[in-house]
């Protein structure tokens, strides 16, 4: 199994490879010598007819690594709902009878509704005395910032005795008291309560204390806190810090919900849509399938609340001016794990769910989920354009399930725009033969996925140089490089690999009309509850980074451009000769000609640009990524390790003359 593969090797090299780690970053270390040849280059102003589509640069959501659960969702409670398999999962009850006997306290039951809720538990809480506590542990703790509030919400219903008042504390790891506020239980019927408490002080790792005044018994639900500072100021809404680190990307579009997580290990755990909207408390919580992926990575508590639907990832876009594209099970569990089949007399289901989400998008309020969609707060459609159908999937089982979704959604939605995909790998058998049979159908958009060396990068800067311009367009969906010898975590980001990331792009950017959307991925991860490395953004419970990897996709899709240009070399682009690798954009609305060249030795480089049949004049900039240390990534610390630093150039006699430093990403910018 691929995972499985990459991670044993990892924590081999890990345990194996300190001395080797140390040789290898020595060899990165920048000679800083100059070449002393001067590189001529040849700049083609005339119309290529390409054009930069504005979904080039998007990103890649995936529930992995506590992206949504103990991410981008702002919820600090965990099992808030008492579903977890394990009910009382996240919850401590320090002094509870059940541990100490203490007559003195109190203990918590996990009952079952006895309609046909679909989340079915809630807690009944028999309290016996004053020393009983009911502690929430957060998502690897909670991150609360001095002075800032912080909403909490309830369900409560009084069964037995005389509680009188429930209070309510956020606390350190010693149990110091940093805020607190409490709710007064009125009734013996389920009543939702709200509360707002203050931090006195910021905390990383607090948790969640709620004691009791009164003896009886009360049931308890839905226990959730939220930051009132959220993205928008929503309610109960997305952790702003990550939207911003979003938002500053300007996405051209937004795949989700995943990855793999579409897929399920097994058909009953696939992402299901429909279970993702209407009424947060309605929503199914399911077990993430990130949870036990991994054995060294063993997160058993990693469960999908859904408080992040289909509903709000589409708000997102909405904010973002991101093109939604939400991939949907095409009735395959994931192959790396039990690849179980829906068969093909039962793939209506599945189809209709597809149908159906394009409905919710953009039906009418008279449809029946256009109607939702409004009950929602969103009567206006929210314009969907893409689907894709099958994440990593591959075979005939996948071809012959595909051929059913793209029939019937092209007969009732002609102008929806169908992304297929062609398994995890970039070649062999399984990729040719998914290729191959797209194209017959003329399949109009093609998912490829690459998690692959440096190396492998640098070698494929031309890998669609060759590809066919009549065939499918191509969705680079999943890409990231993976460099070897890194210890696991955010170590895997570093510049080694994100310069590679750049080369690869200039690649991209060239066959932009092959190439319509590109996403890096994974985009996020919790630094103390991650499954996968690299990724895109790391964050902790309160702070967040964008990685070297992060800055090269913020360059491109910041100066994405409207019109490729042609730049090359003795005719030929520019795909690693001198170890330089380039492509070119014009931008039709700043009227500016946008470069973007990636030195990946080790040599300073002199070039020299020549406008075709036309003279340049006046000024430029050039603005740098640069490192002479290959293992160098961002950090909490230090989070603008690497970032852009611009200098002007000059233009004489009509030629642009740049020196490139060692290990470097330029984006070149010149007004026309
Ligand atoms: O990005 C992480 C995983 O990599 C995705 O879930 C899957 O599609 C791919 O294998």
């Amino acid at each position: 199994m691929k995972f499985m593969i990459k991670h044993i090797l990892l924590i081999a090299l890990t345990v194996s490879c300190f001395s080797c780690k140390k040789t290898s970053e020595a060899k990165s270390k920048s000679t800083n010598s100059n070449s002393n040849e001067v590189i001529q280059l040849d700049l083609d102003l005339s119309d290529t007819g390409i054009k930069i589509q504005p979904t080039m640069y998007g990103v890649f959501f995936e529930d992995i690594n506590f992206a949504a659960d103990g991410g981008l969702y702002a919820e600090m409670v965990k099992n808030r709902s008492f579903e977890f398999l394990l009910p009382k999962m996240g919850w401590k009850e320090p002094n509870s009878n059940t541990h100490s006997h203490n007559t003195d306290s109190g203990f918590l039951n996990p009952m079952q509704y006895s309609g046909e809720n679909t989340n079915h538990r809630f807690a009944r809480v028999t309290v016996k005395g004053s020393k009983y506590a009911l502690i929430n542990e957060g998502y690897r703790g909670m991150g609360i910032k001095k002075d800032a509030k912080y909403n909490l919400t309830l369900d409560a219903k009084k069964v037995s005795g005389d509680i009188s008042k429930i209070n309510i504390q956020l606390i350190d790891t010693l149990q110091n008291v940093l805020g607190e506020t409490y709710i007064i239980p009125e009734k013996n019927t389920w009543k939702n309560y709200e509360a707002q408490l203050t931090a006195s002080k910021t905390e990383a790792h607090a948790q969640l204390k709620l004691t009791f005044e009164g003896k009886g018994e009360i049931d308890l639900d839905m226990i959730s806190l939220f930051p009132e500072d959220t993205w928008k100021g929503r309610k109960k809404g997305l952790r702003k810090d990550l939207v911003q680190l979003l938002s500053d990307l300007n996405p051209g579009f937004l795949r989700f919900p995943g990855g793999c997580i579409v897929e399920g290990r097994t058909l009953e755990r696939r992402y299901q849509w429909k279970k993702t909207v209407g009424d947060i408390e309605d929503r199914e919580v399911l077990v993430n399938r990130w949870n036990t992926e991994f054995m060294h990575k063993f997160t058993p508590d990693y469960y999908q609340s859904f408080g992040i639907g289909f509903f709000e990832y589409f708000q997102l876009f909405e904010d973002l001016g991101a093109e939604p594209l939400p991939i949907l099970s095409c009735g395959i569990a994931c192959q790396f794990n039990t690849g179980e089949l829906v068969s093909m007399k039962d793939l209506d289901p599945y189809v209709q769910d597809a149908l159906d989400l394009i409905e919710f998008a953009n039906g009418d309020t008279s449809t029946k989920w256009g109607k939702l969609r409004t009950e929602m707060g969103h009567p206006k459609p929210f314009n969907l354009k893409y689907i894709g159908i099958g994440n990593e999937q591959w075979g005939e089982v996948y071809i012959e399930r595909y051929k059913v979704f793209h029939e019937a959604i092209k007969a009732k939605y002609p102008d929806i725009i169908i992304v297929s995909g062609s398994g995890p790998f970039p070649d062999g058998d399984q990729f040719e033969y998914g290729w191959e049979q797209l194209k017959q159908m003329n399949a109009e958009i093609v998912d490829e996925h690459y998690y692959k060396s440096p190396e492998w990068f640098l070698e494929n800067a031309g890998r669609y140089d060759s590809y066919d311009r009549k065939g499918p367009k191509v969705f680079a969906g999943e890409y990231a490089a993976h460099p070897k010898e890194v210890e696991d975590g955010p170590k895997e980001n570093n510049w080694q690999g994100a310069l590679a990331e750049a080369a690869f792009m200039t690649g991209l950017e060239r066959n932009a009309d092959v190439v319509t959307l590109t996403s890096y991925a994974p985009l996020m991860a919790h630094i103390d509850a991650f499954q996968w490395a690299p990724d895109l953004i790391w964050f902790n419970n309160l702070e967040a980074y964008g990685t070297v990897n992060y800055q090269v996709q913020k360059l491109f899709s910041t100066n994405a451009g409207t019109d490729v240009l042609s730049i090359t070399e003795n005719g030929k682009p520019l795909i690693g000769q001198h170890q330089i690798y380039a492509s070119v954009v014009k931008d039709v609305h700043s009227n500016e000609l946008i470069f973007k060249i990636v030195n990946s030795g080790t040599n300073h480089q002199n070039i020299i640009i020549s406008p075709k049949g036309n003279k340049l004049s006046g000024e430029g900039s050039i603005s740098t990524l640069q490192s002479d240390d290959l293992s160098t990534n961002n950090d909490f610390d230090n989070p603008e390790k690497i970032v852009l630093k611009t200098n002007q150039i000059k233009i004489s006699d009509g030629k642009i003359q740049i020196e490139l430093k060692p290990q470097s990403l330029n984006l070149v910018k010149i007004k026309i």
